[in-house]
């Protein structure tokens, strides 16, 4: 991406003021630390990035749905914020496991650590998690099992690149107005992920089926989802 070229405009200015307000504002809580560890410990995406799906899981309608655990930064935020809102959520997530070599989070199993690290931060009765990849069948069926009749009100979207064939595998139960967390949208030295998310995201925002709230931490797009059907509430 050139970071010199314009952005694509379509949510209110006030919507994604309240966001960057709300980031704030939790940086003064007890939460801000609480989820500092779990960045440190769990997670490759950015702190502010943890926080607002904290957020968006604590405030979001329906169930949560994760692709590309890894070994839970981000699920174990969604379920804090799931935990905060006194409310039941479902929270499904998907991870096909392997290995990973990486200078603070390499493991040699991931659905090994994942598992523990749910089960180290209490979390792991709250979440349900589907041992595959996103787009076989039999892990799309599974979804519609653990989703029943609910509909999605926060997708999290952090696997490989292919960001369109994800949603699309799952879009017929986003809620309208559901709150998306993509991430692998900007890197200095663009690689091919990141290429390929970018247009992916970029494509969806012209249709009109992705609305943008703002970019955050490292390479993380935030927005919400508009080809759905209308939230239950
Ligand atoms: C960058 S990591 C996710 C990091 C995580 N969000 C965090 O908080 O650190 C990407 C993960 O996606 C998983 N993955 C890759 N392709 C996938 C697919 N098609 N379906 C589900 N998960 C996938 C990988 O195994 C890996 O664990």
């Amino acid at each position: 991406m050139n970071p010199t070229k314009p952005i694509a405009r379509a949510a209110s200015d006030k919507e994604c003021l309240d966001l960057m307000h709300s980031l704030m504002a939790y940086r003064h809580e007890a939460i801000h630390s609480e989820l500092m560890k779990i960045r440190d410990n769990y997670s490759m995406l950015h702190l502010d990035v943890l926080i607002l799906i904290y957020h968006f899981a604590k405030f979001c309608s329906d169930a949560i749905l994760e692709i590309g655990a890894f070994v839970g930064g981000a699920t174990i935020a969604a379920a804090f914020g799931v935990r905060d809102s006194g409310q039941r959520k479902k929270l499904i997530v998907i991870e096909p496991g392997g290995s990973v070599k990486h200078k603070r989070l390499g493991t040699r199993n991931i659905l090994r650590d994942l598992e523990r690290n749910l089960a180290r931060e209490h979390v792991a009765n709250m979440v349900t998690l589907i041992k595959g990849q996103s787009f076989r069948p039999e892990t799309i069926s599974a979804v519609r099992q653990g989703l029943g009749s609910d509909q999605v009100g926060l997708l999290i979207l952090d696997a490989d690149a292919a960001k369109r064939r994800d949603i699309d595998c799952y879009r017929d139960k986003f809620a309208e107005g559901c709150w998306m967390v993509i991430d692998d949208i900007y890197g200095a030295n663009a690689n091919e992920k990141i290429t390929l998310s970018r247009a992916d995201v970029d494509a969806l925002v012209k249709e009109g089926l992705l609305e943008p709230l703002g970019f955050y931490g490292w390479s993380t797009w935030v927005g919400r989802w508009c080809g759905g059907q209308p939230l239950h509430r």
